[in-house]
């Protein structure tokens, strides 16, 4: 288990912007047309492993797992920030959303059919990635899939207020795909594909695919 202050900071953030954070992405994948196609490839993946149980790690108000549910994926989601996930079950009410830390995941052992972290690995700092990514492997089937999404750079950077100016106190941290494909080689992943998302960007996105072996 990770134990720091950045995590407590992390929580107390997202406390603070929730409802701003929901505002701003509940419909957010109207106009995301190859976030959309990434998430119907995934599905296609969890079906053709055999389906089950698939964990939104880092759900925040529940979007995507919802979207994943309209794809016939058996998703739930976990998330640090209680706020997030009474904003998520009350948007959603027939799902399952709890709270929780992907640094200390409550999950057990090969207990989920797929994983995916969008946009939530971005608060881990780098000496907590090897805990996070061994919490993946654990819980992940053998052969299920996982996707991450994540903001490309390589630094980090202090946001000290978002989504309508409120304040926060939590780090970004943008990577480069190569690194944290190398995480996840050691964690025991095969990396599978990876793509960018506005790379004409100064911080373009990337997506992950990888399969636990
Ligand atoms: C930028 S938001 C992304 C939310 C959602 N995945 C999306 O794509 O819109 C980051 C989310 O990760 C959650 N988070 C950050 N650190 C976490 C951790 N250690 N464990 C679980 N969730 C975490 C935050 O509470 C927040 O809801």
């Amino acid at each position: 288990m990770v134990e720091d202050g950045w995590l407590e900071d992390v929580r107390a953030s997202y406390e603070t912007v929730a409802e701003s954070y929901a505002d701003k992405t509940r419909d957010s994948l109207g106009d995301k047309p190859y976030l959309r196609g990434v998430l119907a490839l995934f599905a296609d993946l969890v079906h053709a492993a055999g389906g089950g149980p698939v964990v939104d790690v880092g759900c925040g108000p529940g979007h995507i797992t919802a979207h994943l549910h309209s794809l016939d994926v058996d998703a739930f989601g976990i998330d640090l920030s209680p706020a997030m996930v009474d904003i998520a079950r009350h948007d959603h009410p027939d799902l399952r959303f709890e709270v929780g830390s992907m640094t200390d995941l409550q999950l057990g052992d090969a207990s989920v059919a797929g994983l995916l972290a969008f946009w939530s690995l971005i608060h881990i700092p780098d000496d907590a990635v090897a805990t996070v990514f061994g919490h993946f492997r654990r819980v992940l089937r053998p052969g299920g899939p996982l996707l991450l999404g994540f903001h490309v750079g390589g630094e980090s950077h202090l946001k000290t207020q978002g989504y309508g100016g409120h304040p926060m106190h939590v780090y970004v941290h943008r990577r480069q795909p190569d690194r944290v494909a190398a995480w996840l080689r050691d964690a025991g992943f095969t990396v599978e594909a990876q793509m960018l998302l506005d790379p004409g960007e100064t911080h373009p996105g990337a997506v992950l695919f990888a399969r636990g072996v």
